[in-house]
């Protein structure tokens, strides 16, 4: 969709633990190699938290990471968003916790779940509330403690997840040049068990049994997300740009979801885009 919503991005910020799991630290859990690992997915390493490190700990140090580089204070925040699959509790939301530990005012802070996709939807929302006037200075978070749903016992998937936190801080812009000129989410439910989590929900509610049949961690149909992944990231970055009336080659960075380097590459080769 085209649009010319007056945000801008005014600072940025990240924290990964220091922690760092090398592609053969696995051999302690399961049979694999550092040639396997690098091969299917380009990883060479992980940054994994320690005891005492945790979703809220990552979107802490990210947030005041952004709002040090936007030159602001967190008094001036008025709304939070949160992007997390791994809340640090279920209730309340990570983004209420986030909005004590930072010293920020009793302003609207909530958390969306999309996943992968979590950064960008998160980013559209508080833009988009920029936009309509409810909000001036937007702090939007995507985190995740993925370790905390890794399964260990299951080679394909667990080689895949890490943990940390990026953040933004989006304003009003006060510049013609400086806006949102398109943006677009997506979501294909009918294949949302190709990468789920089957119990701690409503569905099926922590018990001896789940956790005894290790229900509570990541099961992921490898296969499926890798081609849907390949047949759609190129698609998006390509319908967006063309409803920015921007072309590919004009664009100075696409920052893609990273958890494949093949899958980047595959997109990269369709939309002839430099890989670095
Ligand atoms: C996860 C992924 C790398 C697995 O690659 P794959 O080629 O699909 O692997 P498969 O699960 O089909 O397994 C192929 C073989 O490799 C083996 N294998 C799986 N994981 C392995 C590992 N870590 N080390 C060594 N061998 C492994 C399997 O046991 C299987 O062996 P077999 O043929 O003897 O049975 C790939 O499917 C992928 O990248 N998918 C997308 C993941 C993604 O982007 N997810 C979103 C993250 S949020």
């Amino acid at each position: 969709m085209k649009l010319s919503w007056a945000v801008e991005c005014a600072g940025t910020g990240m924290s990964v633990p220091d922690r760092i799991i090398r592609n053969d630290d696995f051999l302690q859990w399961f049979d694999t190699s550092d040639e396997w690992i690098v091969q299917r997915t380009g990883i060479r390493e992980r940054r994994w938290t320690r005891d005492g490190e945790s979703t809220l700990s990552l979107a802490t140090a990210a947030g005041r990471d952004a709002i040090a580089d936007a030159g602001i204070s967190p008094d001036d925040i008025d709304l939070i968003v949160v992007a997390t699959i791994t809340p640090e509790h279920t209730l309340p939301s990570t983004a209420c916790e986030l909005q004590a530990a930072l010293g920020c005012r009793w302003v609207p802070s909530y958390d969306l779940s999309a996943a992968c996709s979590g950064f960008v939807y998160a980013m559209t929302n508080a833009a988009q509330s920029i936009e309509l006037g409810m909000a001036r200075t937007a702090l939007v978070v995507g985190v995740d403690c993925m370790t905390r749903m890794n399964n260990l016992e299951d080679r394909a998937s667990a080689i895949l997840f890490g943990d940390g936190a990026a953040a933004a801080v989006l304003r009003r812009s006060e510049s013609s040049d400086r806006r949102v000129l398109a943006a677009r989410l997506g979501a294909d439910g009918g294949r949302a068990l190709t990468i789920y989590v089957p119990a701690g929900g409503a569905a099926l509610p922590a018990s001896q049994k789940t956790i005894d049949e290790r229900l509570h961690f990541v099961r992921m149909q490898g296969r499926e997300v890798y081609k849907f992944a390949v047949t759609q990231m190129h698609e998006i970055v390509r319908d967006t740009a063309a409803d920015a009336g921007v072309a590919i080659d004009d664009i100075k960075l696409i920052i893609p979801h990273q958890s494949n380097l093949r899958i980047i590459e595959s997109a990269v080769k369709r939309l002839n885009y430099p890989l670095e």
